[in-house]
């Protein structure tokens, strides 16, 4: 069975047009053998001492092209899983994998899920939630059933000493003025709780930290470019400020905060 795409007939509240994955050459840069390994690792991490849950759906909720769908499916494979993403590059990306050829496919935003209220008795965000509208919580809130599970893995304000964080660090400096500030800083740890839609109780609560090694500083910032960091961070993608890349090999920290809350039954 091929998977297949519903788009939601409520429609996204937010263009995408100029996002990081709104093209299929962008969907490409992303969905690489790299970026598999570094999104599967942050979903074992996060999934790391969840479940087991009830029978039921599982909502991965900005899927992407299903790297973390992947891991959710050997994780948790007695629960159906939907996909869920604003972007059809990278849907298009994930029905083309045999892998989630179980899973149903969304194009939908995640401030406007087309899914009835309590449809749901988990819903992951694996690296996704930084980028949705405060919005997203509600609706998250609404598609899970009482004591249904969220779990995410957010990216966290963090400095770190590490030359490629660094180096990062002095081209937020220089173009502190035309940075954008929303998606671009992440969140501290002890702000992560604040991320939830409502009265949910914390399980889980912590950060964790992933090391990355690149031949060079170019490198670095394709694939910081590649994830759509350097479209969060600066408003655009374009890598010619970055042709002071450091040379040599370059290591990069993403410290990353880590959350399991339930919904109060
Ligand atoms: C870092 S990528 C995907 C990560 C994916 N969860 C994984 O682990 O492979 C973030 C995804 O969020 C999606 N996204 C961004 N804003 C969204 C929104 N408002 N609603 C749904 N998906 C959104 C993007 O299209 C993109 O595919």
């Amino acid at each position: 069975m091929r998977p297949s795409i519903v788009r939601n007939p409520v429609g996204s509240e937010r263009d995408v047009s100029v996002g990081p994955w709104c093209d299929g050459e962008r969907a490409r840069r992303y969905d690489c053998a790299g970026n598999r390994h570094f999104y599967g690792t942050l979903l074992t991490r996060l999934v790391a001492g969840a479940g087991p849950f009830p029978q039921g759906r599982g909502l991965d909720l900005g899927c992407g092209s299903g790297f973390a769908t992947e891991g959710l499916l050997q994780a948790f494979p007695t629960l159906a899983w939907q996909g869920v993403d604003v972007s059809a590059p990278m849907l298009a990306r994930a029905t083309r994998k045999p892998a989630l050829s179980a899973v149903s496919l969304c194009h939908a935003a995640a401030e406007a899920l087309p899914h009835v209220a309590g449809s749901f008795a988990v819903v992951v965000c694996n690296f996704s939630w930084h980028w949705f509208q405060p919005s997203a919580g509600e609706e998250v809130l609404r598609v899970l059933r009482p004591g249904g599970w969220f779990l995410v893995s957010a990216p966290l304000r963090h400095f770190s000493s590490a030359e490629g964080n660094r180096w990062l660090a002095r081209r937020l400096h220089e173009r502190r003025r035309s940075f954008r500030r929303l998606a671009s800083q992440g969140v501290r740890i002890e702000e992560m709780a604040q991320l939830l839609p409502g009265d949910m109780r914390i399980h889980r609560l912590e950060s964790v930290v992933i090391e990355e090694r690149f031949p060079d500083g170019r490198a670095l910032a394709a694939t910081l470019e590649s994830r759509g960091s350097l479209q969060a961070i600066f408003g655009d993608s374009d890598l010619e400020p970055f042709t002071d890349a450091p040379a040599g090999g370059v290591a990069f920290e993403w410290h990353v905060g880590l959350l399991h809350a339930q919904v109060r039954t």
